[in-house]
């Protein structure tokens, strides 16, 4: 499976299709390029006048010397455009987080291209089992979830989730049709409402300090009228809950029909080890944040090993490693450079060799033999690891949080912006798709 995923995570460079679009035709993307052609193009136009000037300057002196100022035009003609031509590459770049400037700066397929760098970490479930849905039924769903997407009571959602992973919530709950949903943090009640449009007339529990319905004084928020809250001062931990006389008081006897959703900011290992507990087998974390990153220990930080491609980091400062994530720093806002990727001991695993819970209020050091112990136990028990794809790349979206090279290739790729405006996605405020932070679904088994 892993042979398959690391294959999956380094396409062929983008050839458009489908789109009507023919090699890339239109787009952000395409603009991006325009733009910098354009201003290569004005220079160029200033070089040759300047050249041009300097030639008619020369040829008047050319009684007087006539090969020599021939000669200096030609080298002039051909060597100044070319260095301009490769000055894009040694210039300053003065918005770190434009677009354009990233595009110019790695080129479309240089936005993912250090892959085989930094890598991926990536989670092996036991017998290479897959998803059942490809990435045509993610087309299908995106197509059919940004009408809905656009109705969301709470459009502003700072905090909690947006674009992608409401799509992902949306799009795995309707595919696995689950008796009962139970989600635990809530915030306002916007992946309450998420769950709702999945499953219209399923039952939710919800699990959250503060009810949603506090909200709604200030503003927009969400309560639903199908929903069972352990909330306010009802509240009780998803490890506390006695799940037994809740499941009872729900009819569910079977508990792989239970699909529950952690948007919590916990440990997710201790989160997984609670759902094991309990008997569920199909789970949604929401922040399954890269190593170095995040506020909670997560299956990506735990699967992050040396003997998976991309795992076990170099804290050498002048590895290729330190190169490149450097680099990659100034463009992607969550990328971290050797400095923040290490720790004392040069610890690079969880969080510079913590592992972080609880909104990072509980920060608890870890050996690297524990971390790898971690994994071999989420590997027992792991059928099924899937992370969701971005929406689509970052040159139609703008987003700069996540770097590309850290994750699986998006729905809609970059340069596909027919495809991107046909599904409705250009019309959305680009303020939506920068929460993607590798949501993940995992099928456990039976314990
Ligand atoms: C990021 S927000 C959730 C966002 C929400 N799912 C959405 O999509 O809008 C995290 C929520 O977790 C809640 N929380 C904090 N500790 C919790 C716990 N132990 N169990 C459940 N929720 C918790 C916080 O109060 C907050 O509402």
């Amino acid at each position: 499976m892993l042979e398959r995923v690391l294959s999956m995570r380094r396409p062929p460079p983008h050839t458009d299709d489908g789109d009507g679009g023919g090699g890339g035709g239109g787009g952000d993307g395409d603009a991006a390029s325009l733009a910098a052609d354009e201003s290569k193009t004005k220079k160029h136009n200033h070089v040759s006048i300047l050249v041009a000037r300097a030639a008619h300057h020369f040829s008047k002196l050319n009684h007087v010397c006539p090969w020599p100022c021939l000669l200096l035009c030609l080298v002039l003609l051909f060597l100044v455009p070319s260095a301009i031509r490769h000055s894009r590459n040694i210039v300053c770049i003065s918005d770190p987080y434009d677009p354009v400037s990233r595009a110019r700066f790695f080129g479309f397929d240089g936005l993912e291209s250090d892959f085989g760098s930094l890598g991926v970490p990536w989670c092996r479930s036991k017998h290479g089992k897959n998803v059942e849905w490809t990435s045509k039924d993610l087309l299908k769903g995106l197509e059919e979830f940004v009408p809905i997407y656009e109705t969301r009571p709470i459009k502003n959602n700072m905090y909690g989730m947006g674009f992608d992973h409401s799509f992902g919530l949306w799009f795995i709950a309707r595919w696995l049709k689950p008796d009962l949903m139970i989600e635990s943090g809530a915030f306002k009640g916007h992946s309450t409402w998420v769950l709702r449009q999945a499953m219209p007339d399923t039952p939710i529990i919800s699990l959250s300090p503060r009810h949603p319905e506090k909200y709604l004084k200030k503003g927009p928020a969400y309560v639903d009228g199908n929903c069972t809250y352990f909330a306010g001062k009802d509240f009780v931990d998803f490890g506390s809950m006695d799940w037994k006389t809740v499941m009872k008081k729900h009819r569910i006897t079977d508990l792989s029909r239970v699909l529950i959703f952690f948007d919590d900011h916990q440990n997710e290992l201790k989160r997984l080890k609670q759902a094991l507990r309990a008997g569920f087998r199909h789970l949604v974390f929401e922040d399954n944040y890269d190593t170095g990153t995040g506020d909670h220990y997560s299956l990506r930080q735990i699967c992050d090993q040396f003997y998976i491609t991309g795992g076990g980091h170099s804290c050498f400062k002048f590895s290729d490693e330190a190169r490149i994530r450097a680099k990659r720093k100034k463009f992607w806002e969550k990328s971290v450079d050797t400095d923040e990727l290490c720790g004392p001991g040069e610890a690079w695993w969880g969080v510079r060799g913590i592992m972080r819970d609880n909104f990072n209020h509980s920060n608890e050091p870890i050996s690297y033999t524990q971390h790898f112990q971690n994994s071999r136990f989420l590997e027992s028990v792991l059928d099924v690891y899937w992370e969701l794809p971005p929406v689509a790349g970052p040159s139609l979206t703008h987003q700069s949080r996540y770097d590309p090279a850290r994750t699986s290739p998006p729905i809609v790729e970059d340069g596909r912006f027919r495809l991107f405006q046909r599904l409705g996605l250009a019309g959305l405020d680009r303020s939506v798709f920068n929460g993607y932070t590798q949501m993940v679904y995992v099928e456990v088994s039976k314990q």
